[in-house]
């Protein structure tokens, strides 16, 4: 029988920024892909035996005597190859062509010609040229004997190429880019008809072969999960759950510093409609008292994972026989902390995350996202019946309100905070812009503002509210809210919540601002 990973195509990393976007534009068209450095072991090139390889960009230059080499391994492989941009003059050069530095650095939109002779290109634009997106400072002068020029621009008379015999091919622009007119169909093709790929990667297929996994694994075991709310962990929970019933324990932590309703909202998702085990431990008096008189945001957040800790140990500690415990690692997490194409292009985030949970638990881990990107967890969210609103809900981070609110934290800011947040993100949602911003939420700043309230002069802390566009939350842009939406939610929150004199929106971008304010 058909497996899920059978059809593979291995994705080699030379350091481009663009390298994941490769990967998950195959498994968009049903075709399971892997990442490996380019300095990988080459043994493990060949045990993974892919049905293709697709060679990335990267930051180097082939006319650099240091400059990455395409491993024999590949070449060995006897499997259909695709170079993009770096990947494309590692091929040229290595297989007997020519790459020049340019002094024209092409970045930004081309148009790619495409020549009329059947080819990888042919097919996939009606007026016989694409929109392309470039980013390059080298370029193929000469092709490697075999080749044709399959495609051509302004700038670049080698912009795509071809070995049709062997089949090799060479893009000198980004087909993984959405900017990138018929790009994706681009790989497709080259997944399905050159490498002979089927449509295997499905939701219900990683669904099946997740939970035949897990199954497996655990046997008749226990495994505890920490629910936090957050997307990663609740798909682990419903599938989990679905895999091995009531052998799932979930310990979900109140912390005190959740949003508005979010523990009722956990408890009703999970134990009431799915009918999964969870139990909830009730430690908000715990994480006050512990943050009690801290004003430094480190050190807060250094106190809340410590919390964090020690009372998912004493719940876990309650329970008999656990010998398993259950992860949202997902795929970029496991790419990260490998290291691709020697950590070049990739810079880590390094956050003090709660939730990570000491050696000494000594339980084996189970992680059934791990070969997972974010948008994967998330389809697959939905097809195990989570709520929409849950699976593409903005990030929150883990210690949560604590960094939203500047300096020491108390229940009572909190409990403004909560109020606060809750009407921006409801009346964000009327409006058809939650969907719109990256992330958004209000920042509680114990300053005390002037306001007048009846003939009274009142004195009260300040909200701010901060709402960002972004794609990678590496950088990010404030952004552009309606005047009249923020005018409506200023004046509820000013009028709802009591103890507020005033609203500021935050037109900070990142960098040099962070998204967070703490
Ligand atoms: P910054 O503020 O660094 O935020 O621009 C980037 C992204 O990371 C989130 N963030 C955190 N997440 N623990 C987390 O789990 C943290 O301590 C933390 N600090 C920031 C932030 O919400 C944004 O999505």
């Amino acid at each position: 029988m058909m497996s899920l990973h059978d059809d593979r195509l291995l994705i080699l990393d030379f350091g481009s920024q663009y390298t994941q976007l490769i990967a998950r534009r195959v498994r968009e068209h049903g075709v399971y892909s892997e990442i490996l450095p380019c300095d990988v072991d080459p043994l493990r090139i060949r045990a993974f035996a892919p049905k293709g390889v697709i060679l990335s960009g990267g930051p180097e230059s082939t006319t650099d005597a240091t400059g990455w080499k395409i491993p024999n391994e590949v070449y060995d492989l006897k499997v259909p190859l695709l170079g993009i941009c770096y990947g494309m003059q590692a091929l040229a050069k290595e297989l007997g062509g020519r790459v020049e530095s340019s002094d024209l650095r092409e970045f930004g939109h081309a148009d790619l010609f495409i020549e009329k002779e059947e080819s990888l290109l042919t097919g996939l634009s009606d007026e016989g040229s694409l929109s392309v997106w470039m980013s390059h400072g080298d370029r193929v002068t000469q092709l490697p004997s075999g080749f044709k020029v399959i495609g051509s621009s302004d700038h670049a008379p080698i912009a795509a190429m071809a070995d049709e015999e062997r089949a090799i091919y060479g893009l000198q622009f980004h087909p993984e880019v959405t900017h990138t007119e018929g790009g994706s169909e681009l790989l497709a093709k080259f997944a399905h008809a050159i490498c002979g790929c089927g449509r295997e990667w499905t939701p219900e297929n990683i669904i099946n072969d997740a939970i035949t996994k897990a199954r497996e694994q655990v046997g008749d075991g226990q495994v505890l999960l920490g629910l936090s709310g957050g997307v990663d962990s609740s798909v682990v929970a419903a599938l989990l759950h679905r895999a091995i019933g009531d052998q799932l324990v979930c310990v979900f932590v109140d912390n005190g510093l959740l949003r508005l309703n979010e523990g009722t909202q956990v408890m009703e998702t999970f134990a009431k409609n799915l009918g999964v085990r969870v139990i909830r431990a009730n430690a908000e008096e715990r994480f006050l008292t512990a943050l009690k008189g801290e004003p430094d945001p480190e050190r807060k957040r250094k106190i809340i994972g410590r919390t964090f800790i020690q009372v998912f140990e004493e719940q876990a500690a309650q329970l008999k026989d656990i010998r398993f415990l259950a992860q949202g690692t997902i795929y970029p997490d496991v790419i990260e902390s490998a290291g691709a194409a020697s950590g070049k292009a990739h810079v880590i985030k390094s956050h003090h995350n709660v939730g990570g949970l000491p050696e000494e638990m000594r339980m084996e881990l189970v992680e059934p996202l791990r070969e997972l990107f974010k948008d994967e967890v998330r389809t697959l969210g939905v097809a195990l019946g989570l709520p929409k609103s849950m699976v593409y809900r903005h990030p929150f981070p883990g210690p949560g309100l604590a960094v939203r609110i500047l300096g020491e934290v108390e229940k009572h800011s909190a409990d403004i905070l909560r109020k606060a947040d809750h009407i921006f993100i409801e009346e964000l949602r009327k409006a058809d812009l939650y969907d719109k911003v990256s992330q958004a939420f209000t920042v509680f700043l114990p300053v005390n503002s002037v306001g007048v309230v009846g003939d009274q002069r009142r004195y009260a802390p300040v909200i701010a509210l901060r709402a960002v566009e972004t794609i990678d939350f590496m950088t990010a842009r404030w952004a552009r809210l309606p005047y009249e939406f923020v005018e409506r939610v200023s004046g509820r929150i000013i009028n709802e919540i009591g103890d507020v004199s005033r609203v500021v929106y935050d037109v900070s971008s990142k960098p040099p601002a962070t998204i967070e304010w703490e």
